[in-house]
């Protein structure tokens, strides 16, 4: 008999040679490069192919690759009237699922996948992969306008993914250095391992449904709040507390009732999530460049992760990567409910990468249960039942 692993904890359900952790020493690796390698020296449309193919791109490789993606930044009119249709108190995370899966609709194609049992066809998955990784952004940037009542901005081909996003968001030229921290942003939450919405999007993959089935099924995953979504609550618990100077008294009252502290801890990690240093970093520079204008926030954060060291440390519990990724995007302008959609965003690379390692060599996910239901019964006509 089978044993029974709750939540399939520690089973290998996949091999993979996409991403790496070791949580005991805090590192992270896309296909053999180190977190913090990729953050320092590459871009998030480097890092998609990366993942997406296994090695860095050529100079000319990349070049490629971003000319389709900007080409096709453009949402069909059809999709962006779909959308007006959209209630305006629709979550972020409930419209791009929908966005994406009616793409599947507007962008045909699965002839790879109704050929044989895989997909070997590298021009298929790149075109599936430019076309959905660029409509990401953009759909995410729209909705902000449309769910006010605005027509959205039109996305820009000369700027990169994280420019294009930030100025479909604000209309405005991207501010260099917010335009860098998004793009590390991205980059950050591209991948990490067999998470539960990367898993959804290779069972869903390995029945060989389309990859916006693929991708909007493992939005769905993402959306839920035990997966996307502890970095607005960062937000909310920092200006709950107010100032760098009240924080001790609140996280000693708060662990004293034993609440958990937003944005600290990690399954994986047993020390500080190497991606919450890098966004450490990032405000650290983002402080040194524009001093005292930025919201109070930011030394509030500083503080809270000094005490928390102080309290939880010895539990091997330190910032994750949502800590200072809300405070990041809170000064970007971005409202708290599309920090979610933003993971999203950028995650999308990583479900395509698996999706492709799947469909290379495809055995359909079908694992067994143990049933303990009752044993055979006799059918009772519905008048001769009774509950008691
Ligand atoms: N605040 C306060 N205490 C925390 C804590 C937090 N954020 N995270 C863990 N702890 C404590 C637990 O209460 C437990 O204490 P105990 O041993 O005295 O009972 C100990 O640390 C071990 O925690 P445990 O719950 O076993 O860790 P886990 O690996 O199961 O949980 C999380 C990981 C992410 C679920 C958990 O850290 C958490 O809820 N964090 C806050 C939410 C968050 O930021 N999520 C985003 C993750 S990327």
């Amino acid at each position: 008999m089978s044993e029974f692993l709750p939540g399939l904890e520690g089973v290998a359900a996949t091999q993979s040679a996409i991403s790496y952790i070791d949580g005991d020493k805090g590192l992270l690796s896309y296909r053999g490069y180190s977190i913090e390698t990729l953050a320092k020296h590459s871009t998030f449309e480097e890092t998609t192919l990366l993942l997406l193919q296994g090695e860095l791109p050529t100079t000319t490789e990349l070049a490629e690759f971003t000319t389709q993606l900007r080409g096709q930044y453009r949402i069909k009119y059809h999709i962006r009237e779909m959308m007006r249709h959209f209630p305006s108190t629709g979550h972020p995370m409930d419209m791009l699922q929908t966005a994406v899966s009616s793409l599947g609709m507007f962008y045909p194609g699965n002839e790879c996948l109704t050929s044989s049992d895989s997909c070997q066809d590298l021009n298929y998955v790149r075109n599936m992969t430019v076309n959905i990784i660029a409509s990401m952004a953009p759909l995410v940037a729209m909705w902000e306008h449309m769910r006010r009542g605005y027509d959205p901005i039109n996305p820009r081909e000369d700027l990169s993914v994280a420019e294009n996003l930030l100025y479909m968001f604000s209309g405005k030229e991207p501010d260099p250095l917010m335009a860098k921290i998004m793009d590390v942003c991205l980059i950050l939450h591209a991948e990490h391992t067999l998470n539960a919405s990367t898993f959804s999007a290779l069972v869903s993959g390995s029945t060989l449904a389309t990859p916006y089935s693929v991708i909007s099924g493992a939005i769905g995953t993402l959306s839920g709040p035990l997966h996307g979504g502890a970095n607005s609550r960062v937000v909310d618990m920092l200006k709950e507390i107010g100032s760098a100077d009240k924080a001790e008294k609140w996280i000693d009252n708060a662990l004293a009732n034993k609440q958990v502290i937003w944005g600290m801890g990690h399954r994986e990690y047993k020390v500080k999530d190497p991606r919450a240093t890098i966004l450490h970093q990032l405000v650290a520079e983002l402080i040194e460049d524009r001093g005292s204008s930025l919201d109070t926030t930011f030394e509030t954060a500083m503080r809270v992760e000094e005490i928390c060291a102080d309290r939880l440390g010895h539990k091997g519990v330190y910032p994750n990567v949502d800590f200072y990724s809300g405070i990041l995007y809170a000064e970007m302008g971005i409202p708290a409910d599309q920090f979610t959609a933003l993971f999203a965003v950028a995650r999308s690379a990583g479900w395509l990468a698996h999706w492709r390692e799947q469909i290379s060599d495809n055995r359909i996910y079908r694992p067994t249960q143990i049933y303990i239901g009752s044993g055979e019964r006799d059918y009772i006509p519905a008048e001769e039942r009774s509950r008691n």
